[in-house]
């Protein structure tokens, strides 16, 4: 590649049309910190005849996006249609295998495929960027691959799913129920039309598993990411956490405990100290935690044409200027695989919220099974007069392996008082 770099694009929605636009916008600067020009020559979509708001004269329209990796006119391919599998994946593999740099979004094709992606990367001396595929416009790949990389990574952990951020966000400012809020964030684009991936959790596990890759030097394997969605919160278990001095958000979290590395998705309560319980709405934020560099923060837009195209368009920069490293920072032979859960366990604080028969002795009964399963409690809380025969309670427990919780609430859940299963919620302690 000399003097051109000359770009096939797969995929002209939010992401694709909004790169094709930074590059022409942006050409002059671009070409400065390239180091050459980076033109968009080819592109695919499914539907030719749609208006894309975009101008697409001089280039080569595929209406097999796979052509792009072998066509004549392409030196790199850039992957924005999304999905494990099909196209997407046939698309970045057989350009990997004829040598061709890829650069791509998608973070789901790297959760389920990045291994032998990276290998094949690496077979042929390629570059495979992601950096638009974690945290949309947040340069988290290339501050763990690059500017931490002197650093034992102990922890990183953050908010890795916009539609999750903002659903709880709403919640908590308007008092409306989840259903209520995912059906705003639909109509404001926010959310898909199916929002599975988002509010259950996985769209953020397939990004911390890519995170967990890189930082911990492992192999990637998303499917042993624990996940746990937002659903089943409530407005009462919102209003709770916020009494308690703490807000609900969805977390991703990968960290060292003993011999092994846990990969966890699971709504936290985070503690208004923690700078990450500040950041609302559409917005992602990335704690990482070093040994010697201490505690960094780095927030932005995690998704949204813009900031997604502006990734991109990083990566293109260092294709160009050949400037790339393994696809998860240490050669891909060097990877570990991820090991099984040693002695050590994760523990932390609890919330759990239940709904009882308004009798005496129930508290003491309940207070009797945490006790029974070495379990102390910080705070119980029963709020207003009972309704019908009914009590809400909270209980905030210290500090205990999460195992024992899990098998007292396994104990509470059978007796005779309970009306409404009990409801645990992870406290992150920083
Ligand atoms: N949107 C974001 O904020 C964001 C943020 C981070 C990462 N990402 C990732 O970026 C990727 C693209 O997301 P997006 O939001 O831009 O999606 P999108 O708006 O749905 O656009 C997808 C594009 O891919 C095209 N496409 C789909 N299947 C195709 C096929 N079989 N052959 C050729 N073209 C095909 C579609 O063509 P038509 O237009 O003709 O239908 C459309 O242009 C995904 O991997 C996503 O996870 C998105």
């Amino acid at each position: 590649m000399t003097g051109t770099v000359r770009i096939g694009v797969a995929g002209l929605g939010t992401v694709g049309a909004s790169l094709i636009e930074l590059l022409a916008r942006h050409e002059t600067t671009i070409t400065a910190r390239a180091g050459q020009r980076l033109v968009v020559t080819a592109v695919s979509a499914r539907d030719r005849s749609r208006d894309r708001g975009i101008d697409l004269s001089g280039m080569t329209w595929f209406d097999d996006a796979r052509d792009l990796a072998t066509a004549g006119n392409v030196d790199v391919v850039v992957e924005l249609m999304g999905g494990s599998e099909g196209p997407a994946r046939d698309l970045v593999t057989n350009a990997l295998k004829n040598g061709r740099p890829v650069v791509t979004a998608n973070k789901a094709l790297l959760a389920e495929h990045g291994n032998e992606l990276g290998v094949l990367a690496e077979e042929h001396g390629v570059a495979l960027g992601y950096e638009a595929a974690v945290a949309g416009g947040i340069p988290i790949i290339k501050a763990l691959k690059e500017g931490l990389a002197g650093n034992d990574i102990q922890r990183v952990y953050g908010i890795l799913n916009g539609t999750c951020n903002f659903i709880l966000s709403e919640m908590r400012s308007t008092g409306r129920d989840f259903a209520d809020v995912l059906a705003e964030a639909q109509a404001l684009g926010y959310a898909e039309a199916d929002p599975t991936f988002d509010v259950e959790g996985i769209d953020a596990a397939h990004k911390l598993a890519l995170l967990s890759a890189i930082a911990f030097g492992q192999q990637v394997d998303f499917s042993r990411v624990t996940v746990e969605g937002i659903s089943t919160i409530s407005p009462i278990d919102i209003a709770y956490a916020d009494e308690f001095g703490f807000r609900l958000k969805l977390l991703g979290v990968a960290e060292r405990i003993g011999d092994t590395v846990t990969e966890r998705v699971h709504p936290f309560l985070v503690s208004l100290d923690d700078p990450i319980s500040k950041v609302e709405g559409v917005n992602n934020a990335v704690v990482v935690e070093g040994d010697f560099v201490g505690r960094t923060v780095l927030e932005g837009p995690g998704a949204g044409g813009g900031a997604t195209a502006s990734a991109v368009a990083s990566d293109l920069i260092d294709v160009a200027t050949g400037r790339f490293s393994p696809v998860f920072g240490i050669p891909a032979s060097a990877l570990r695989a991820r090991q099984d859960g040693g002695s050590d366990e994760p523990h932390g604080r609890f919330y759990i919220s239940l709904k009882v028969e308004d009798r005496p002795g129930v508290i003491a009964d309940l207070a009797a099974v945490l006790r029974d399963h070495a379990i102390s409690i910080e705070s119980l809380l029963q709020r207003g007069k009972p309704e019908g025969g009914t009590a809400p309670i909270v209980v905030i427990c210290h500090d205990a392996p999460e195992s024992r919780v899990l098998a007292a609430l396994k104990q509470i859940e059978g007796m005779d008082c309970i009306l409404q299963n009990p409801h645990m919620i992870r406290i992150k302690d920083l």
